[in-house]
């Protein structure tokens, strides 16, 4: 027995060293070191590298020498330390990081080269700490303004989602560590989030909600996708066979690997049969910690490895899901071209205010009292609760530890204060949080708080009121919905009275969600701000001060009610859902698509913005190239006073012929360099024939009807500075 041993390893040795260890060759392709790995891992070696092993890693294969993985979310920055086992933080002193700005804010900014920055920056903290597979970016369409999670997001047009996200996943891949993109697919809403069943029309699915994805995986080949926790056509989105091996793996010919949302793996057979690649998280009644409930016990652990032995699942089966896994090793954890990559360098620190100023946008300017001239003012006044709190905490797993992090008080006070007293009220508390729960603030503090504010204004000559959502639960916060459309703990009767006492008010909102503003027409200035991350306070004073020309456009539509939202007429069947079913009967009548084709007036359309200075649109050109490919051509000039930056949309109108079909979508964009004023540019802006097709329910797949097609080129999705049609 133990001569046989002994032979036996002699000969695997010789081999192995014939076939020179591709695997380890770090200058092997990567396909070569996939097949070479493969061919020498154990039936037990491959299943152990398809589930995890620790709450944030899955296992590799010691024996080759081949790496775990590290994960860690996403997508704002990389997330403190936790324990091995448990959802506790692990109290590391050195795992502090940069927080960047919500993943709402980097879509406002309308800039690809933004983007980039964004992914490559954060990337770079993910590496030096030892992480190879980011959890993010997410681009779950934002379909309701209650959506908690919708600060993870971007935005609720799929091309601006996938315009933006493509750029950011390159540059972080090129770093080598891995995008883990969110969640696929339909993860838009938090209310039921682990059962509901979405339907949805092919349609709307192929066109809004799959778009992003579909992007990001033929144009910036992501390595790793995450499924979500929903359900479509009834069965679990993290090992659902038509979603993942039909389309993702099937129709799209993605060589990732998908891996589950954390507990989000419900069955092994479909595990092992429906596309799933890494199961993550799976709880079991919370008994995951050692003796009773172990990694090994997951749906993809033994109960998996019985079946591939048994010969009830095929070996083909088991290989391709570890010829995944392998690959997406072989891409970040023993990529020699991994970057070492840093944290919290100023680098980081400027790419976080550039994305966070370019980010912010400029809603309401009355009376020019943006950008604020310091010497009109001897005293201000800032009042909210957001002025002095952290909001990279909280929200759920996308929370930070950050290193630094301004908050808009003291940058306001370092921008105003030497020339005028800045003093602060509250003005409102949002009470006590924790994670699943927060207290009630007691009427009479918040009336006392309201009081001081009120009295404070009335010796004041300006007020820089800083409020919003937060990332307590039933505001912006994972695994529950916002509380309503309005702003909470009074804040609507607060702004409406300060602005009785003082004329002179500006309003600056943080929150990842549009909300209503029954006092807009009370205050001269409006800012909305999503969230900054580290440098909130300093991006969002140089805004106010006017070192920034704003030039941040909503991804997303402000309705003026709630109810005019598209699905709302539709009642709870359309959301949140009757019996864990939802129905998107709004169908590709998602944000502005409705707004513009029912004529139903915003308070602020999507792609809305101002500037501190003004811009004039040149006469557009179209030019068509043979493959089909159209750029509109359009010289802008800043016509202000001011150095500043123009968004140019470019909104398509089909040929007409259907009805069914929004009156015009957003195909294409540019965004200007910095224009002096006098200067101008002439954007091209290429938008290529896959964005101008729509999906065929009765043939299943893309089709471009022939005849005229408009091109406008647009401020907003409802203002337009010129049209040119083209017959394609
Ligand atoms: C979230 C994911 C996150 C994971 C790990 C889940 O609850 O939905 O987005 O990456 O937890 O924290």
């Amino acid at each position: 027995m133990k001569k046989n041993f002994i032979f036996a390893t002699l000969l695997a040795m010789v081999a192995m060293t014939a076939r020179g260890q591709v695997y380890l060759d770090p200058k092997a392709p990567v396909e070569e070191r996939v097949k070479d790995a493969l061919g020498r891992m154990t039936v037990h070696e491959k299943v152990r590298v398809l589930h995890a092993q620790s709450k944030f890693t899955s296992a590799g294969v010691p024996r080759l020498g081949i790496r775990q993985l590290n994960m860690d979310d996403g997508p704002h920055g990389v997330r403190e330390e936790l324990e091995w086992d448990s959802w506790n933080v692990a109290h590391w002193t050195n795992d502090s990081c940069v927080a960047f700005p919500s993943l709402t804010c980097l879509a406002s900014t309308w800039n690809r080269d933004l983007a980039a920055l964004y992914g490559h920056s954060v990337s770079e903290e993910f590496a030096y700490r030892g992480k190879d597979v980011m959890l993010g970016p997410g681009v779950n369409i934002q379909r309701t303004p209650l959506n908690g999670r919708a600060f993870e997001y971007m935005g609720e047009d799929p091309y601006l989602a996938g315009e933006m996200v493509v750029p950011y996943i390159r540059s972080a891949q090129a770093n080598g560590v891995a995008c883990c993109l969110k969640h696929f697919v339909l993860n838009d809403q938090e209310t039921d989030r682990y059962s509901v069943n979405v339907n949805v029309s092919e349609r709307a699915m192929r066109e809004i909600y799959l778009r992003p994805f579909q992007k990001a995986v033929e144009q910036a080949g992501v390595w790793s996708i995450m499924g979500s926790y929903n359900r479509w056509q009834n069965v679990q989105c993290c090992h659902n066979e038509a979603l993942l091996k039909g389309i993702l793996k099937g129709e799209w010919r993605w060589d990732g690997a998908l891996v589950s949302d954390w507990d989000g793996t419900h069955d092994t057979w479909q595990a092992a049969t429906g596309g799933l690649d890494i199961e993550m998280g799976t709880e079991n009644q919370n008994r995951v910690k050692g003796r009773e409930y172990t990694y090994d016990d997951y749906y993809l652990g033994n109960a998996f490895e019985q079946l591939v032995v048994e010969g009830k699942v095929p070996m083909e089966v088991l290989d391709e899901k570890v010829s995944r896994v392998l690959r997406l090793m072989f891409r970040t954890a023993m990529n020699p071209e991994k970057v070492v990559g840093s944290m919290c360098s100023e680098a980081h620190y400027e790419a976080c205010r550039q994305v966070g100023e370019e980010g912010i946008v400029l809603l309401r300017n009355e009376k020019g009292v943006l950008p604020i001239d310091a010497t009109r003012y001897r005293r201000i006044l800032v009042v909210g609760e957001n002025a002095t709190r952290s909001l990279t905490r909280g929200g759920g797993s996308s929370e930070l530890k950050p290193q630094r992090e301004t908050s808009p008080l003291e940058a306001l006070q370092e921008a105003f204060g030497s020339t005028a007293t800045v003093s602060y009220a509250q003005g409102y508390s949002s009470g006590k949080a924790l994670y699943d729960k927060v207290d009630a603030v007691a009427p009479t503090l918040q009336d006392s708080l309201k009081a001081e504010a009120l009295q404070m204004a009335r010796e004041s000559d300006l007020i820089i009121y800083v409020g919003g959502m937060n990332k307590n639960r039933r505001q912006d916060c994972e695994d529950s919905d916002r509380e309503g459309y309005d702003l909470s703990f009074g804040q609507n009767e607060l702004i409406a009275e300060l602005a009785k006492v003082q004329k002179n008010i500006v309003v600056v909102t943080f929150g990842g969600n549009p909300y209503a503003m029954p006092w807009l027409q009370q205050v001269q200035g409006l800012v909305h701000c999503w969230y900054l991350g580290s440098e909130s306070g300093t991006a969002l004073a140089r805004v106010l001060s006017g070192k920034v020309c704003p030039s941040g456009r909503l991804p997303v539509t402000f309705a003026r009610k709630y109810e005019d939202y598209p699905y709302v007429q539709f009642g709870a069947e359309a959301y949140p859902g009757v019996d864990r079913q939802v129905h998107y009967k709004e169908d590709l009548f998602v944000g502005y698509r409705h707004f513009t084709s029912r004529g139903v007036k915003a308070q602020f359309p999507f792609g809305f913005g101002l500037s501190y200075t003004t811009f004039a649109y040149g006469k557009p050109a179209v030019e068509q190239s043979e493959d089909g490919n159209v750029v509109v051509s359009v010289a802008i000039s800043n016509t202000g006073k001011r150095a500043g930056k123009e968004v140019v949309q470019v909104y398509v109108s089909a040929p007409k012929g259907e009805t069914h079909r929004p009156v015009r979508e957003l195909k294409g964009f540019g965004k200007t360099r910095l224009l002096q004023p006098g200067e101008s540019e002439t954007l091209h802006i290429r938008m290529n024939a896959a964005d101008l097709a729509q999906w065929d329910e009765t043939s299943h797949r893309w089709v471009q009807p022939h005849g005229t097609y408009t091109f406008h080129v647009g401020t907003n999705a409802d203002e337009m500075r010129g049209k040119v049609n083209v017959v394609l």
